[in-house]
């Protein structure tokens, strides 16, 4: 709720890092009592508070939208007691007393999806960031560590499962027809890692022994029905637990590790210590309602969640400044488990495709900062893809320069030094010197200074000698006009022309703005091959011949550096073309390359397909932006088509048989099996774009005989892309079909809604203006929100509309959204907040569009200070 809907927007204050004060009150043990209610909680809360050293203020405990109905003080009743704002104020005579604070919720009034709230008649709690202090008053701070004891009793028929933290202790039912159970976590915590689940909901079960022999029960709680769709997730659990055992010498430290499944989230999962709590759409999976992208992603994140037991739970962060220390480091472990799940090549490819297409703009516009923040005003807008993905490239930089062996003795370290307590990312730095025997003095940079480094690689010969001559540059971001020098690891090969060999890879150390390296022994230019396996999250600018690129994408060994040269050779065609700079005949040379890369990716039997399908994948139209002072995304995306229709059309006849060998592959989880699902698709992607009436008769078939979401949702898309007129008949006909097929399941609705919003069609605008008043559209689910609008965004054709009519769509979703969910509403500004990066009429639109919400009344904190930033 939004309590200041009719007052106009008062800035927040800003927090700052240097700002930091150890807590004057510890808690040591924290006990709960829920009396459940959808529409009525109440809670007690008895905290042991422990004032200290040299401490003598009151004790102040944060509150949000709760109000104290009694406090008692060491079990008497306590008058010294005052509201500062939100804060509960106590002034205590001792250094330890019990504090006794009863409060009422009401979970079913709580749109924003923080404290305890209700979804589809379970009660659940989001604790992560400040979301405890919406539950009871507590110093709401991560370095501030209790166990906790939690007894909750409520209606056995509404809430036959009652799950918190830890281990459950006692349980028992009345005469009434209420229940009860008791927890208990023997692990201190922070309150953000607080969970409580009650609701009706079944288990699927199995067990894991970990090294030194603890049998752990694990448990994923679902709704009833959904329990055959959990085996991907408890896989991905299991293995999870052995790797991170054997990779980081990591065990799990409970007997039960719980799962539980909700469809109303605001992010995709939570670490909560012994209770995780996902978005269903993390969890639930079976061949035909979800794709080869969401098994992947469920591993992923499973993954990720149990990891944080040890990197966030075990070590925790002493502030939010630090958030990076656990989700910087915990995003890398999860890359690195996925990567030896399946195929390390492709997942870093595709991480880096993440990387460039959410954190480059992030790093290049208004809301940059760095992965260790210097200030915010509202922590949830800190959740980003530079503290999580650019932070776990910054540690992936560290196991470049130890290698694995001395890195892992960092982390051995870090866990040994900073287990049970809340660290600094200063800390993890430390250990990792310490553990590794690095020098990281220069390194730490990457945790000050926030923006992409751009490289300038130089490659000349003489003589009997090669010098590469490399020179680096830190964009100014805001606040941080002058920047250092940053220590940059760039994996580099020297490839000879006439053998298509190298000999041998060098670990190439930047830290100065200039520096050159020498290699003797080339007679004659070599081929640069540098920043192999993107070893850093770096932009790299190279005048490098178009055959080179043609030469790497052919040649070379590290797969990372071949797809590179193939979207470097795509992207320096397409900017060139945007920039109208291309001559016919320049144009006419640059299309022959690119086609003849495309047929030798098509025609080289050493190839994986999934491999190939990385290969195959165009450049994002945000990533050409990036390239470019001030984009035009209609040009952008015009030529982007032209290529793609291009390519259809010269390699037509690959096209066809590729489409004809990958639909002969029958379905499995295999590799090859994935490989040609992913490719099939692609292959209709590409005859989309230059013949669309076959594209359509063979998206049609591949819908109509699918037997898995992975080929019916890329057909849907395709035919859903469509615009000719003759194809509307199946492209109607087809979403009617997916939408009556799996009605009532709101996973796929999702996808349904997205598939039209992220349409290449060129009506989407229309489409999407209509579907917000399809019954099924809620702005009260996140993952339906996102589903629609997200997917708009991300759509430039659609959302870069030159009237400005996307723009005013999402601007219009950020104003109604925003009083019932600021958190989500909040994720919608940075595409609006782009503005200076694009071409000055559509800038223009968008920073009016920004205007207007700025100037709307009562806005959450949340959205105000992203778009208060946006327009600076
Ligand atoms: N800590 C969660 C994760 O990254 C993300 C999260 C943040 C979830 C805030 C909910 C709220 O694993
Ligand atoms: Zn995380």
């Amino acid at each position: 709720m939004n309590d200041l809907s009719s007052t106009p927007t008062v800035p927040a204050p800003v927090i700052k890092r240097a700002d930091y004060r150890p807590p004057e009150w510890q808690v040591p043990e924290i006990a709960l009592d829920f009396a459940l209610s959808l529409t009525a909680t109440r809670v007690r809360a008895d905290l042991k508070v422990v004032r200290s050293d040299a401490a003598s203020g009151p004790l102040r405990l944060d509150g949000d939208g709760i109000t104290p109905g009694s406090v008692l003080v060491d079990g008497a009743a306590h008058n010294d007691w005052r509201m500062d704002d939100s804060q509960l104020v106590i002034d205590l005579p001792g250094n330890r007393h019990t504090v006794t604070i009863e409060t009422e919720i009401d979970p079913t009034a709580n749109t924003q999806l923080s404290g305890l709230y209700a979804s589809n008649g379970m009660l659940c709690t989001q604790c992560e960031a400040e979301g405890f202090r919406r539950i009871t008053f507590f110093p709401d701070r991560p370095d501030v560590l209790s166990v906790y004891s939690v007894r909750m009793a409520g209606d056995k028929a509404a809430f036959p499962v009652l799950l918190s933290n830890g281990n459950p202790v006692a349980s028992g039912e009345h005469s009434d027809g209420t229940h009860w159970a008791e927890w208990h976590d023997p692990w201190p915590k922070p309150s953000y890692l607080f969970a409580l689940v009650a609701g009706d909901l079944v288990a699927s079960r199995d067990t894991f022994t970990t090294r030194s022999g603890r049998k752990v029960d694990l448990a994923i709680y679902v709704r009833a029905g959904d329990e055959t769709r959990t085996g991907h997730a408890m896989k991905a659990l299991i293995d999870s637990m052995r790797w991170d055992e054997e990779v980081y010498g990591r065990e799990y430290d409970l007997d039960l590790f719980n799962i539980v499944a909700v469809a109303d989230f605001n992010a995709g999962a939570m670490e909560n210590k012994g209770l995780n709590v996902f978005n269903t759409r993390y969890i639930l999976a079976d061949p035909e309602t979800a794709t080869d992208g969401d098994y992947d992603a469920i591993e992923g994140v499973v993954a990720h969640e149990y990891f944080h037991n040890w990197s966030g739970n075990r070590v925790t962060c002493r502030d939010w400044f630090q958030l990076s220390l656990k989700e910087g480091f915990t995003v890398l472990r999860d890359q690195q488990f996925s990567a030896d799940m399946g195929s390390a090549p492709v997942k870093r490819i595709e991480d880096v495709r993440i990387l460039r297409a959410a954190q480059f703009p992030e790093d290049s516009g208004p809301l940059a900062h760095p992965i260790r923040p210097d200030a915010y005003q509202e922590i949830s807008n800190f959740y980003t893809a530079t503290v999580y993905n650019k932070g776990a490239e910054v540690i992936r930089m560290m196991t470049v320069l130890a290698g694995p062996e001395r890195f892992r003795a960092g982390t051995d370290l870090y866990f040994d030094r900073h287990d049970g307590e809340a660290a600094t990312c200063e800390d993890f730095v430390k250990a990792i010197e310490d553990g590794a025997g690095l020098d990281l003095k220069q390194f730490r940079r990457w945790y000050e200074q926030a923006g992409t480094p751009r490289v300038t690689a130089t490659l000349t010969q003489a003589g009997d000698t090669a010098t590469l001559t490399l020179s680096q540059t830190v964009p100014a971001t805001p606040g941080q006009p002058d920047k250092q020098p940053m220590v940059i690891p760039l994996r580099t090969a020297l490839f000879d022309r006439d053998t298509g060999k190298h000999a041998g890879e060098q670990l190439l150390v930047l830290t100065e703005a200039e520096q050159s390296f020498a290699f003797p022994g080339f007679t004659a230019l070599p081929v640069l091959s540098i920043n192999r396996g993107f070893s850093a999250p770096v932009a790299i600018d190279m005048a490098v011949a178009t055959a080179d690129l043609v030469f790497l994408a052919a040649h070379d060994d590290d797969p990372f550096a071949r797809y590179e040269a193939m979207q470097q050779l795509m992207v320096r065609h397409l900017v060139a073309a945007v920039s109208g700079e291309l001559t016919e005949a320049a144009r006419a040379e640059g299309l022959a390359a690119i086609r003849d890369v495309y047929a030798a990716v098509l025609a080289d039997g050493a190839l994986d397909d999934l491999m190939r399908g990385e290969l195959l994948i165009l450049p994002g139209e945000g990533y050409i932006a990036e390239q470019i002072a001030q984009a035009d995304p209609s040009s952008i995306h015009a030529e982007r088509e032209a290529l793609k229709r291009w390519l259809g059309s010269e390699l037509a006849a690959q096209w066809h048989a590729l489409h004809d060998r990958c639909t002969a592959v029958p379905y499995s989880l295999e590799a090859a099996a994935r490989g040609a699902r992913k490719l099939k698709t692609q292959a209709l992607v590409y005859l989309a774009a230059s013949d669309p009436a076959e594209a359509a008769r063979r998206a049609k078939a591949q819908y109509d005989s699918a037997d898995n979401m992975t080929d019916r949702q890329g057909a849907l898309m395709v035919l859903a892309g469509i615009g000719a007129a003759e194809c509307d008949e199946a492209r109607c006909a087809a979403l009617a079909d997916f939408h009556a097929r799996f009605a009532g399941n709101a996973l796929v609705i999702d996808k349904w809604f997205s598939i039209q919003a992220g349409a290449l069609h060129p009506d989407t605008l229309k489409h999407v203006t209509a579907l917000a008043d399809h019954p099924d559209f809620t702005m009260t689910n996140p993952n339906r929100v996102r589903a629609l609008y997200m997917a708009f965004a991300a759509n430039p054709q659609a959302f870069h509309a030159a009237d400005g009519a996307g723009y005013r769509m999402i601007a219009d979703l950020i104003l109604r959204l925003d009083p019932i969910n600021g958190n989500v509403a909040a994720r919608f500004v940075p595409p609006l907040g782009r503005w200076r990066r694009i071409e000055p009429t559509r800038a223009a639109l968008m920073r009016a569009e920004l205007e207007r919400i700025a100037a709307a009344p009562g806005l959450s904190r949340d959205v105000s200070e992203q778009v208060s930033k946006s327009l600076n």
